[in-house]
């Protein structure tokens, strides 16, 4: 399985070591993303969203997280074939694991590529397909990490701490 991984320099100390420990959360959020379902896409992030104002997140970092939870979520609606999103939220940060049923990305670092989509018209047409996501994601998260491969599941893991 091919993998990419993006992570904040300022951060990598605090990942890693939260990769290794893997605590238990403090509050999970399950979401299901049907494949071009747009009606529902975009209600796991708003979810995270409101979980997280309620716990008292700032609003830069919510804005942040609430933009990379939106374009995964897009991402697994428009290019899968549907999947999961996981939402664990901890003192200090949020991961969110995209879990999908493939097809698959052949070429991650060409995904990763700023204007690169391979989104097809009905996709182009509810407004999608410009080619920023990933690279919004990666812009906006402390962490991104991809695993996928040609004809199998992706897994994207978005990882932001709060100010
Ligand atoms: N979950 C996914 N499954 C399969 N392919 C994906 C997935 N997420 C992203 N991709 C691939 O990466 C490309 C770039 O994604 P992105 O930057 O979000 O742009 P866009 O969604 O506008 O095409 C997509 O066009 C698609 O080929
Ligand atoms: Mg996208």
């Amino acid at each position: 399985m091919a993998e990419y991984w993006h992570k904040n320099p300022e951060r990598v100390e605090a990942i890693n070591k939260y990769l290794e420990s893997q605590p238990e959360a403090e509050v999970i959020l399950y979401g299901e993303i049907a494949e071009m379902d747009f009606v529902n896409a975009g209600k796991g992030s708003s979810d995270v969203k409101n979980t997280l104002k309620r716990l008292g997140v700032d609003p830069d970092t919510l804005r942040r997280i609430a933009v990379a939870a939106y374009e995964a979520e897009i991402n697994v609606a428009a290019h899968s074939r549907g999947g999961k999103m996981t939402s664990m939220i901890f003192d200090d940060m949020i991961h969110i694991i995209y879990e999908d049923e493939g097809p698959g990305i052949a070429d991650i670092e060409q995904a990763m590529t700023p204007g690169f989509s391979t989104a097809d018209d009905l996709v182009r047409e509810m407004g999608f397909g410009a080619g920023q996501g990933l690279p919004n994601i990666k812009k906006n998260a402390d962490a991104l990490h991809i695993q996928s491969e040609a004809g199998c599941p992706t897994t994207v893991d978005i990882i932001t701490y709060f100010a």
